[in-house]
């Protein structure tokens, strides 16, 4: 038996940045999926999945040509058609499938279920590490049917301990960010996941296109909205309709808070990082419109809290987790007073995350590391 790890991710800053080609800035977690394997002998891939408590199968012959189930097996499965696209060999195997990261919570499950199974699958099979993540990636776009960038993908291979990755996801290049020693991060989870989310998110991508368009008209050298200046976007606003402005000025500040925020990180302005993730916030919230009340909730009240430098929300929207920036020793008094805050105005208890950066995905050497549970599936 061999066991894969992959992480969920926790992004910075540069938020709806990644599918216009901009920059962002994730870090891996030590919240992880694992999948285990065990190579067999009757011909089917068999899948278990833990928190699922459901077993799985399809005759390896078969997985080339199945369409969508639309459940969790849909990662796993458009994970090996992508492999099978590229000439890997898929050999039958019982898969168990194990995850710390908490669904819908926007810390990035499904890339981590995705990048795991990958490498589990692969078995050991050479791959490298960028062509993974974008097999991953295209799976997620293909197959599971959501338009993402590269960023989940990406940061779950590439994730680094201690320090963020500030991502070029035009060049695919990276660039490793050691945060100040002075600060935690922590997410607060809302416990909601709005249906909203994923037909939203096809939406801001045709928006951003068309907002691409409209820029064309002055300038045909830019290709996405990463081309896009501040003075150019002025200039072409009066050729969009408003929405699509805001659409286009969302991204383009946030790349440029991107540059800001890695520039006061290596300079320990702690407070102007934590400025940074709030303006971010604020763009999300009435530029893209992608934010919700309770995430607005967890952000304003975070920020009276003593020693929360910043936070905003994070990943797609629309639910999911909030990301905090504080100050070192300012965490316990954080969870108290943030749990409090939202269990009076929302009657649920948050979770919360301490964000620890962590290294990208890999085989797990070290088995009985791996908290215990069932045993694979026969
Ligand atoms: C989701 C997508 C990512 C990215 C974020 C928003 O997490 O999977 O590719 O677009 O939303 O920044």
């Amino acid at each position: 038996m061999r066991v894969f790890r992959a992480p969920g991710r926790v992004n910075l800053i540069g938020e709806h940045t990644d599918y216009n080609l901009g920059f962002v800035l994730p870090i891996a977690l030590d919240l992880a999926c694992f999948s285990a394997a065990a190579d067999s002998d009757d011909g089917f891939l068999r899948v278990y999945s833990e928190e699922k408590r459901q077993l799985r199968g399809w005759p390896i012959a078969d997985l080339a040509r199945l369409a969508p189930a639309h459940d969790w097996t849909d990662y796993v499965v458009g994970v090996a058609q992508e492999l099978i696209r590229a000439g890997y060999l898929i050999q039958p195997k019982r898969l168990l499938v194990r995850s710390s990261v908490p669904e819908g919570s926007g810390l990035s499950s499904s890339a981590a279920l995705e990048v795991s199974a990958a490498l589990a699958l692969l078995g050991g099979q050479d791959i490298a590490s960028l062509r993974l993540a974008e097999l991953c990636q295209r799976a997620e776009t293909c197959f599971v049917g959501l338009p993402c960038g590269i960023m989940d993908q990406y940061i779950s291979v590439f994730g680094r301990e201690n320090a963020a990755l500030k991502i070029d996801c035009r060049s695919l290049e990276n660039e490793v960010i050691s945060l100040p020693g002075e600060v935690e991060i922590i997410a607060v989870n809302t416990m909601i996941k709005h249906e909203l989310s994923q037909s939203a998110y096809v939406e801001r991508t045709h928006e951003c296109a068309a907002a691409v368009d409209a820029v064309r008209r002055l300038d045909p050298t830019v290709s996405s909205l990463r081309d896009v200046t501040i003075p150019l976007l002025d200039q072409a606003t009066p050729l969009m309709p408003d929405v699509m402005a805001r659409r286009a000025r969302h991204v383009v500040t946030e790349n440029q808070r991107v540059g800001l925020f890695v520039t006061a990180s290596r300079g320990k302005d702690l407070e102007r990082m934590g400025q940074l993730m709030v303006e971010s916030h604020v763009s999300l919230l009435h530029d893209y419109e992608v934010s919700s009340p309770e995430l607005d909730f967890l952000v304003d009240t975070a920020v009276g809290i003593d020693g929360v430098l910043g936070a905003r929300m994070t990943g797609g929207g629309f639910g999911g987790c909030t990301v905090n920036l504080l100050r070192r020793g300012a965490g316990e008094r954080f969870r108290y007073e943030i749990a409090q805050a939202y269990k009076g105005r929302f009657g649920l208890m948050p979770q919360m995350f301490n964000c620890r950066p962590s290294q990208g995905a890999g085989e797990v050497k070290n088995v009985e590391k791996i908290p215990s549970g069932a045993a694979l599936p026969s």
